[in-house]
């Protein structure tokens, strides 16, 4: 079988590898199929449960504002998330919980080979850079080949709960609007 985002999708419905599907709906990611720019989030909260949507909530509404202030627009990159499925209560994904999720976002990014891969907070980030931390790697690109680059940024969700994080993540999207530019990446392609 061609495996493209749309037999992915399908594939994710069947599937019953990881204990959060019992409960909860499974929300794949979306965007531009041809992305350079790929963000990976944490897990769905409430809304993208609902919707089976990822970024759709009041940390969506964020990141929508945000890639517009760098000319971005959603329907640019991809975004997706680790996890797959809303963990109750949104608490924190388990370490299992992520590891069962893990190939579905690798397929992901196979199908998209995107040039610059943004985790959105530590969840996300440890899953490419595990020694370091979110708070010493936001806003800093790291070469992981020579095709893709890791430029991590503090979560949407945290900037919400904390505003003394706002005018850092703010400072990130600058820096990668800066970055793409640099690489000639921006605007991203169609
Ligand atoms: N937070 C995430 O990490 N992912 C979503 O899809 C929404 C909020």
């Amino acid at each position: 079988m061609l495996l493209t985002l749309d037999s992915l999708r399908e594939e994710l419905l069947k599937w019953d590898g990881c204990a959060l599907s019992k409960q909860a709906n499974a929300v794949l990611g979306e965007g531009n199929p041809h992305a350079t720019v790929f963000f990976v989030g944490e897990a769905p909260g409430q809304k993208e449960d609902e919707l089976r949507r990822p970024f759709v909530g009041a940390a969506g509404q964020l990141l929508n504002t945000l890639l517009e202030r760098i000319n971005l627009k959603r329907e640019d990159v991809y975004i997706s998330n680790v996890v797959k499925y809303r963990p109750p209560g949104n608490r924190d994904p388990e370490p299992i919980e992520k590891e069962q999720c893990m190939p579905w976002l690798m397929l992901e990014l196979a199908l998209i080979k995107p040039k610059v891969v943004v985790p959105l907070g530590r969840h996300a980030l440890g899953h490419f850079l595990p020694t370091i931390s979110i708070t010493n790697a936001h806003g800093r690109a790291f070469k992981l080949t020579d095709d893709i680059t890791i430029f991590p940024i503090y979560h949407p969700a945290a900037a919400l709960h904390n505003g003394n994080l706002r005018g850092g993540l703010e400072a990130d999207f600058l820096g990668l609007g800066e970055h793409l530019k640099s690489r000639g990446l921006f605007p991203a392609a169609a």
